[in-house]
């Protein structure tokens, strides 16, 4: 893809799944890429793993809800890397936090938190460091379930139709800056993630994710690759032209 090559990104929740993935999709493009996420030995093993397929990366410990933690982890990623080109937002938890009168307070925070009050976060402190390198682009992760409605999660579903709609925000405001700001929304998507969420494993999680797949037309999860390979697009200079777009990425589901 066209323009990645040196450039330098910040991927929140690049742990696992599809931070994880886009990450090692980066790297293969050449970007430099900060490792961003709450749990240090995943952010270093991440990093590891980039650095052996013959990338550049850091790992970034910081929990992307803190104020603080998010302004510390961005100027470490400019100090690292001299600039600062890309944030890509793919920290995210779903908790099955049920309807809304099962959903505990707590749950309802803690979600609107790590998956809206984040990208706020990462926007606050890391827009003007784009700005300041000459322009680039964000991404946000959102998910189809910012479209239609999630069975038995009220919060996820809250937070990601506030994803949507934040990102259309941050691409109006900042486009004569040159920072475009594109969200992907995924079907459900084959990443620890699901396997938390269904709670099963073994052939009882082989039989979940058959069960998942029924809606979706092209008859499977998404790899968290394919989300990856979206994003890293999105980034690229091949989608220099696009802005405020919400690209669903789930093999046709939201077309039913
Ligand atoms: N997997 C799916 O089916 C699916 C579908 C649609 C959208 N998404 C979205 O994609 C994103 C990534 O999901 P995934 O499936 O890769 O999940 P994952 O659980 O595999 O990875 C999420 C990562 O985010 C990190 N993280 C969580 N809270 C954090 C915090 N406060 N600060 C920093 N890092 C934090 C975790 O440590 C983990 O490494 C999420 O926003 C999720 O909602 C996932």
């Amino acid at each position: 893809m066209n323009g990645l090559s040196t450039r330098i990104a910040f991927v929140s929740g690049a742990g696992s799944g599809i931070g994880r993935a886009t990450a090692h999709r980066l790297a293969v493009e050449g970007c430099r890429v900060a490792i961003v996420d709450v749990r240090l030995t995943a952010a270093q093993a991440v990093a590891d793993e980039v650095i052996a397929l013959g990338g550049e990366a850091i790992p970034v410990l910081a929990d992307v809800t803190s104020s603080e933690q998010v302004e510390r982890a961005i100027a470490s990623v400019v100090e690292a890397f001299g600039s600062l080109n890309y944030v890509v937002n793919c920290a995210g938890i779903a908790l099955g936090e049920g309807g809304v009168v099962a959903c505990s307070e707590s749950d309802w925070d803690k979600t609107m938190a790590v998956n809206v009050k984040s990208i706020y976060l990462t926007g606050k402190f890391g827009i003007p460091a784009i700005i300041a390198a000459g322009g680039g682009a964000v991404v946000n992760v959102a998910s189809v379930f910012g479209l239609v409605a999630a069975p038995d999660e009220c919060a996820y579903a809250a937070s990601k139709g506030a994803i949507i709609n934040l990102t259309r925000q941050m691409a109006i405001q900042h486009a004569a800056d040159g920072v475009r700001v594109n969200a992907v929304l995924p079907s459900d998507t084959d990443t620890p993630l699901i396997a938390s969420l269904l709670g099963v494993s073994g052939d009882e999680l082989t039989e979940a994710k058959k069960q998942l797949a029924v809606p979706i037309p092209l008859g499977r999860l998404a790899e968290a690759s394919e989300i990856a390979a979206s994003i890293a697009f999105l980034l690229s200079d091949d989608a220099r032209f696009i802005t405020g777009v919400c690209l669903p990425v789930d093999g046709g589901f939201l077309l039913k």
